[in-house]
């Protein structure tokens, strides 16, 4: 994880690291620091630890001043957040500072190596190794920054994207990464450097994508130059980046996540666009067609994921097996990769990731690639790695996601993997007629139905102050509704702290039930679907142990309503549709659970956005 920044022109450098680095911050927020060369020529590291307002905090009264910089916000990996383990690292003779996202894995050799010459290190981080090796390497081999960089990282095992600098070349940042991401922002007479674009786009919309082992060598008045570690000139390709700054700001919400639930009617739309054609009665996703030989003749299909996206991967297993009729696994990507799966040119991977960076999910899809499996990615960030890696794909196209806990992404991955499976169907004519024409409506009035939805706001929020107290929540779903309940339960834990499970309603009796008392609140997802007459058998076992059922209901149901202690009543929908709906109220429930326990929901503790470490 971690969020790095870099600028190198004729403006400041420090403002524009500080609000890059807020721009970051979604990828973790323990600590944060700076290193700048000053108009003076000296190489300033400020460092503080906790978010990056500390950090704000910290250098008011020092030299701020410089063209040239470069930030870190830090997820720990290698020892505590303290101000120690905080980045920018120097080097033993601080002529070097030096930023870092991944991991180093062979850091505890070449500590050995380096302590055996000598050097003392100031931190526990794996970071600090790196900056001494490059500082060592030049002082031993008296070559320039960019060889000496090009040599330690031959020497390094893990993952890395960093930027370095020196006190003795103020006009030079050389940057770098291995399966950390990392983007080149191209401005006139300036560039920029960050983990993803966010930070960049308010001042160019022109980037380059490093690739693995690639090396930008960024230097004031000189055009971009990429290099390999073998110092073979690379192609930069300049790409042109489509974010808007409207979508990176709160935009009046009191927080990212109530914005990006409330942005759902409107992201669904965006991701729906050109590819359900309403007249037509028809739902095209490109990638399918173009690729329909390929997927129609797989076996099987796997789906790696990692938490929400995992969520919305087992949505998809009942979506293309209920439609399209092949077979379909749902893995945990960072199970798979390391299980010696059976896998071959037969099977069709699905790699669902929001952020497009979740090293599990990468190393999955190269595990598949490897073993000849055709891979289809479904992401969001556009041009991350994981869409880079795979031979095809969708974007879910709902914008940038701040608020750590994952939302309108969730949304988004299940309408793709809606539109995918119904593709695939009517090419492989695996589906009824009527029902894929009653599928695609339904799903275009889908938009309208989250909008409704988001006018139970006010009542979600009253009921919330009522459970406060908890210290334990139960989500019970059957079906579809059964991957709903698991993703309601990793809400509200990831953001309010309370302990939550989310169970298959029908596995209460299996040993589950055993918790239930007065004092345990069980949301059950009871829509008129599917298992209806079942799940309300499971509601009357809850009922008659003492349990406080809060129901989530169709509108209109008279029989639940008279046993559920809370009641929330939603649009109807067809059940294959319905996660798309009654994932909204739970998302509304626990942001609102959260902001009554004063908790940072943007930010919770031990969370990063982007999880680039396995
Ligand atoms: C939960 C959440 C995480 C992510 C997971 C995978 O709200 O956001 O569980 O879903 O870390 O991330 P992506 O989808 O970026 O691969």
């Amino acid at each position: 994880m971690c969020g790095i920044v870099g600028y190198i022109g004729q403006r400041k450098a420090y403002p524009i690291l500080i609000k890059g680095l807020k721009r970051l911050e979604y990828r973790g927020y323990d600590s944060a620091g700076v290193a700048l060369i000053s108009d003076n020529q000296q190489l300033n590291v400020y460092k503080a630890k906790g978010k990056v307002t500390e950090l704000e905090d910290f250098v008011t009264q020092k030299d701020i001043s410089g063209t040239i910089g470069i930030a870190h916000t830090r997820w720990a990996t290698h020892g505590e957040p303290c101000t120690a383990n905080a980045h920018p690292h120097f080097s033993s003779s601080e002529k070097l500072a030096l930023i870092h996202n991944g991991i180093i894995e062979n850091y505890a050799v070449l500590k050995e190596k380096l302590q055996a010459k000598g050097y003392i290190f100031k931190s526990n981080t794996d970071t600090e190794v790196l900056v001494q090796l490059i500082e060592y390497i030049q002082e031993t081999n008296h070559v320039s920054l960019l060889a000496a960089v090009q040599l330690a990282l031959g020497e390094v095992v893990g993952a890395y994207a960093i930027a370095v600098l020196d006190k003795e070349h103020p006009d030079e940042i050389i940057a770098a990464r291995k399966s950390s991401p990392l983007v080149v922002g191209v401005g006139q007479d300036e560039f920029f450097l960050a983990s993803d674009a966010t930070p960049i786009v308010e001042y160019t919309d022109k980037v380059v994508y490093l690739k693995d082992e690639e090396i930008a060598v960024i230097h004031r008045g000189k055009d971009l130059k990429v290099v390999n570690l073998s110092n073979v000139e690379m192609t930069a390709e300049i790409k042109k980046v489509e974010l808007n700054l409207g979508q990176l700001e709160k935009g009046g919400y009191p927080h990212f996540m109530l914005k990006e639930i409330f942005e759902q009617p409107d992201c669904i739309r965006d991701c729906m666009r050109g590819r359900i054609n309403i007249e037509a009665d028809n739902v095209v996703l490109s990638a399918v067609i173009d690729n329909k030989d390929r997927l129609l003749q797989a076996k099987r299909f796997i789906i790696v994921a990692c938490g929400t996206s995992w969520h919305a991967g087992l949505i998809g297993k009942h979506l293309i097996e209920s439609f399209c009729r092949i077979p379909v696994e749902v893995e945990y990507a960072s199970e798979f990769r390391y299980r010696d799966p059976v896998i071959d040119e037969h099977d069709v991977v699905i790699a669902i990731s929001q952020s497009g960076e979740t090293a599990d999910t990468l190393a999955a899809v190269e595990l598949a690639k490897s073993r000849g499996a055709f891979i289809y990615g479904i992401c969001n960030a556009i041009g991350s790695s994981i869409p880079r890696a795979t031979d095809t794909g969708s974007y879910i196209h709902v914008g940038p996601e701040i608020g750590v806990a994952s939302t309108k992404a969730f949304t988004g991955q299940v309408t793709v993997l809606a539109m995918l499976a119904l593709t695939l169907a009517k090419e492989k004519g695996t589906i009824d007629k009527a029902h894929y024409l009653d599928i695609v409506q339904e799903l275009s009035h889908i938009p309208d139905k989250m909008k409704g939805l988001l006018e139970l706001n006010d009542r979600i929020a009253e009921l919330s102050k009522i459970f406060t107290y908890a210290h334990n929540f139960i989500y019970l779903g059957r079906g579809y509704s059964y991957p709903v309940a698991l993703e309601g339960a990793l809400k509200l834990k990831e953001i309010s702290y309370i302990h939550a499970e989310g169970y298959p309603a029908a596995e209460m009796k299996h040993g589950p039930i055993a918790l239930i008392d007065a004092e345990m609140p069980v949301v059950v997802i009871a829509t008129q679907n599917g298992l209806y007459e079942k799940v309300l058998s499971n509601i009357q076992e809850i009922k008659a142990r003492k349990g406080k059922v809060i129901a989530l209901l169709t509108k209109g149901d008279t029989i639940i309503s008279k046993i559920a202690d809370y009641s929330i009543e939603l649009p109807e929908t067809l059940e294959c549709l319905d996660p798309l709906i009654t994932t909204v109220p739970l998302q509304l429930l626990a942001y609102h659970i959260a902001v009554c326990k004063g908790m940072d929901v943007d930010q919770p503790r031990n969370l990063a956005k982007s999880v680039t470490v396995e």
